[in-house]
């Protein structure tokens, strides 16, 4: 079965919308259209639920059933339990809270191993453990290719390493990391796990009880839903953990690790994504019943189509000599965020095509560690162009075409 992108984009309005008629849309690792049954929520919710939610009258019992709702059908789909899923502002205040637990849960004499291809958002919190004097050791990417090698993790770890940081899949390399393996490796050494899945979930929901990290964090408003970070980290982990919510709060699983009051409303429209999910399944038949078995359904759908748009864009850009393609060349093993280092600044390359109907981004996308380590000035920056299922063939080869004119 293959995706049926006109009804894709159906369940997008910026499609349709005339403001963004004849644009192609090329940033979608900086934030990706909204999904319709999100946008229905939210309307929802603002119109008919916005009141605090879970006391005893209708619309704040409605309300406070669809928050549940969303991290019941969300956890679910991830393999996971709905107590150890809970929504928080951002990724990066996710795991800035997170590192505020490590802070008092690991100490000196102890190490937490780091990349140098994360976001910032992955990396920074951590390091800044060093202040209390535990070890922050750096599994480095290679300089030419960008690629993190497990056997050079392999060389890090020891019994003191705690924790392992670093990122499903980078938000400039592009290379799909094994997390499977990385993990088995890291718990292997008696270590947790901590993914960055931002940059991968938009490509299809991982299964966490199959992947096996302890910690896993992506981003709804790159996943076509609203602007809240999504955090699981697995019971195991969670109540080894000092509490970082109000004290009476610390037993609630999903409470433990977001200090901040939730958005009810955002909280709410996140099950639009769930709806996105199961809809795409019903339509191109996929199975019934399990939820993380339709969700695993729909992710395997749009990593194949995503493959196939894909690979002519890499090969488009492999054969140019002027730019320099960050991350592998073969879509098998990458997301569809294509970097390429320009040896000028890319923002003005970017704002040339967005005179050719081509919406893209340059800069260095908060991965500075990652540029610099890649031998990039982060100041140039990076062109970066990256897709989704909701992508046409159309608009790659007109984006192909646009290159050949900017470049
Ligand atoms: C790979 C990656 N990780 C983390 C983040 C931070 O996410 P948030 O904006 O939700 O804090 C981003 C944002 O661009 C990202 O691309």
């Amino acid at each position: 079965m293959s995706l049926d992108i006109d009804f894709i984009r159906s369940q997008f309005p910026a499609f349709s919308e005339p403001s963004l008629e004849g644009q192609a849309f090329f940033e979608n690792a900086g934030g990706s259209y909204t999904c319709q049954p999100v946008i229905d929520r939210l309307m929802r919710f603002y119109a008919q639920r916005k009141v605090q939610p879970y006391a005893p009258y209708k619309a704040s019992q409605l309300g406070g059933a669809e928050m549940d709702e969303a991290r019941q059908r969300l956890a679910a789909m991830m393999g996971v339990e709905p107590d150890e899923l809970s929504f928080g502002p951002s990724t990066s205040q996710n795991v800035y809270v997170l590192a505020q637990a490590f802070r008092k849960f690991i100490g000196p004499g102890e190490a937490i191993i780091v990349t140098n291809q994360d976001h910032e958002a992955n990396t920074g919190p951590w390091r800044r453990l060093a202040d209390e004097g535990i070890e922050i050791r750096e599994w480095k990417i290679d300089p030419q290719t960008g690629h993190l090698d497990p056997e050079d993790l392999e060389r890090l770890l020891d019994d003191k390493v705690r924790l392992v940081c670093f990122p499903h899949c980078s938000n400039v390399v592009g290379e799909i990391n094994p997390v499977t393996a990385i993990t088995a490796m890291a718990h292997a050494a008696g270590a947790f796990v901590c993914v960055d899945g931002v940059s991968y979930a938009p490509h299809g929901l991982p299964n966490l009880g199959e992947l096996g990290p302890d910690i896993y964090l992506f981003s709804a408003y790159k996943t076509y839903g609203p602007h809240q970070g999504l955090m699981v980290v697995r019971k195991a982990l969670a109540g080894l953990l000092p509490n970082q919510a109000h004290y009476f709060n610390g037993d609630v699983g999903y409470k433990r690790f977001t200090p901040a009051g939730p958005d009810h409303a955002q909280v709410a429209a996140c099950a639009g994504m769930a709806d996105y999910i199961d809809l795409l399944c019903d339509h191109h038949g996929g199975p019934k019943g399990d939820d993380a078995e339709r969700a695993g359904f729909v992710h395997d759908l749009m990593r194949a189509y995503e493959i196939k748009l894909l690979q002519p864009l890499l090969d488009a850009v492999k054969a140019r000599k002027d730019v320099r393609l960050i991350g592998p060349d073969d879509a098998e093993m990458r997301a569809p965020t294509v970097t390429l280092y320009l040896n000028r600044p890319a923002e003005p390359v970017a704002a040339a095509l967005a005179d050719m109907g081509i919406m893209a981004g340059g800069g260095d996308f908060y991965a500075v560690r990652a540029l610099t380590a890649l031998g990039i000035d982060p100041d140039n920056g990076v062109l970066r162009l990256s897709f989704t299922h909701y992508t046409t063939e159309s608009e790659v080869n007109k984006l192909i075409a646009a290159l050949d004119k900017v470049l």
